[in-house]
């Protein structure tokens, strides 16, 4: 980009110009649910979670579920894919039933979750029977109404079109008040607000955490099978990857290109997700090169764009002062397995806060940010003896490289770019 002499370049030399690497991108995106095909190994999830719900077929009672696992464990991918199968199958028989997925990250209140449940089932009555042009049925204003305006709609179509429904609630640790929610949906039956048989799938990569979250009404309402998905090992993200070579033109891969993608992601723990955005960034890059194949050294070097990449998504959901806090711990530190105490971190907080312009907060809200910092998994910390006036003393650490970290919230917070003088997030990383 330095370049001084642009005469005569025009923007037609660049398009087309680099070699085909892929023939089918779509099937190394992570957001592509793959057809049944792809889906590698995991037959005991399917089946555990498929008898859960088989019930639905029948026109009788299918049990709730939770799913627990680490990140890129196929949690999101089997409960999908089974749920639609079932809703499928009870087609077949003759049974009306459909399945809802909410992804609890960006629906993260009840009012927005109750909502979206709401109009996702509306719109898909829509696209079947043209609902909206019926009288009968008018949907509640997008805004301006309490949450249980919207369950209490729900119910009324629900119980008016089908016999059974399956409610998938994704991230749902995410979900600031899910106790509420989880006892309206668990309930509605017994309440005699709806015959319609439901099966609620709960899925967590935050096993613990989430389960101490859940309160003991929820949980006797809710009732149901737990699973946990365990990680792959570096043989079953090679095969996964193996089920997708044909994202790649014929030749294009080098001999050892799947192997080390699935050799790095089973590195930490075995991340489906990782392995796939590995081979993915690793094709951009020979791209951008102009190289012909894509090799294991492309995908070792994508392996830190991946981490931030990665690292990137998980911090977007954090409020703008927690990614502040997390720079200023990760700009403290000398590397991975050096720490800093809370006092340390705010001391050097209230400076930063007022480089970016920022409010600058107190040290209790400081403190609490760092522990939403270790639950969503970036950091880790421990206690330090008896604490000072402050209160509990805690020592801090990251548990990524701190230049992963420093690129993935720059990539999240522009206002941190500016103080580092980088143009890109991915300068960090060269
Ligand atoms: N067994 C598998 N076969 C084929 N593809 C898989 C398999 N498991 C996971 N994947 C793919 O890996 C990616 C991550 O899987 P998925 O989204 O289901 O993970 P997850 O367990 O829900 O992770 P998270 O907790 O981060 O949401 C997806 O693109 C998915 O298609
Ligand atoms: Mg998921």
């Amino acid at each position: 980009m330095g370049d001084t002499d642009d005469s005569g370049f025009s923007v037609d030399q660049v398009i087309g110009s680099s070699p085909r690497i892929f023939q089918n991108k779509s099937l190394v995106s992570v957001g592509t649910v793959p057809d049944e095909d792809r889906i590698v190994g995991r037959q005991e999830e399917i089946t555990n979670v498929a008898l859960s719900l088989e019930d639905i077929i029948y026109n009788d009672v299918p049990d709730n579920i939770q799913i627990y696992g680490k990140t890129g464990t196929g949690k999101s991918l089997v409960s999908r894919h089974v749920s639609s199968k079932i809703t499928e199958r009870a087609q077949e028989n003759g049974v009306h039933a459909t399945n809802v997925y909410v992804d609890c990250n960006a629906n993260n209140t009840i009012t927005r979750a109750s909502r979206t449940l709401y109009f996702s089932v509306f719109d898909e009555l829509d696209d079947k029977y043209g609902v909206k042009a019926q009288p009968s049925i008018s949907p509640p204003p997008k805004r301006g109404v309490g949450w249980k305006t919207y369950t209490e709609e729900l119910w009324d179509i629900v119980d008016d079109y089908y016999d059974g429904l399956v409610i998938i609630l994704d991230e749902i640790d995410l979900f600031k008040d899910f106790n509420n929610l989880l006892h309206a949906l668990s309930r509605a039956r017994e309440n005699d607000e709806i015959e319609t048989y439901i099966s609620i799938v709960l899925i967590s990569n935050k096993t613990t955490q989430f389960r101490n979250k859940v309160n003991q009404r929820v949980k006797s309402s809710m009732g149901g099978s737990e699973f946990v998905f365990s990680a792959y090992n570096a043989e079953q993200l090679e095969n996964i990857l193996e089920n997708r070579r044909d994202a790649f033109e014929e030749g294009v891969l080098g001999d050892n290109t799947i192997g080390r993608a699935a050799e790095l992601a089973a590195d930490e723990h075995g991340d489906a997700r990782k392995a796939i955005e590995l081979l993915n960034k690793a094709g951009m890059m020979a791209r951008r090169n102009m190289d012909e194949t894509v090799t294991e050294n492309h995908v070792t070097e994508a392996r830190d764009l991946v981490e931030a990449d990665l690292l990137s998504k998980s911090i977007s959901t954090l409020p703008d002062q927690a990614k502040l806090v997390l720079y200023t711990l990760t700009k403290r530190l000398n590397g991975r397995g050096d720490t800093a105490s809370t006092s340390q971190v705010y001391d050097r907080y209230q400076t930063v806060a007022k480089d970016v312009e920022s409010n600058v907060l107190g040290y209790q809200r400081v403190s609490d940010l760092l522990d939403e910092l270790e639950f969503l998994g970036v950091t880790m910390s421990e206690r330090k003896g008896r604490g000072d006036r402050r209160g509990i003393k805690k020592d801090h650490e990251l548990n990524h490289r701190p230049a992963i970290v420093l690129a993935a919230t720059l990539a999240e917070d522009p206002r941190l770019q500016t103080l580092e003088s980088v143009s890109s997030p991915e300068d960090i990383l060269q």
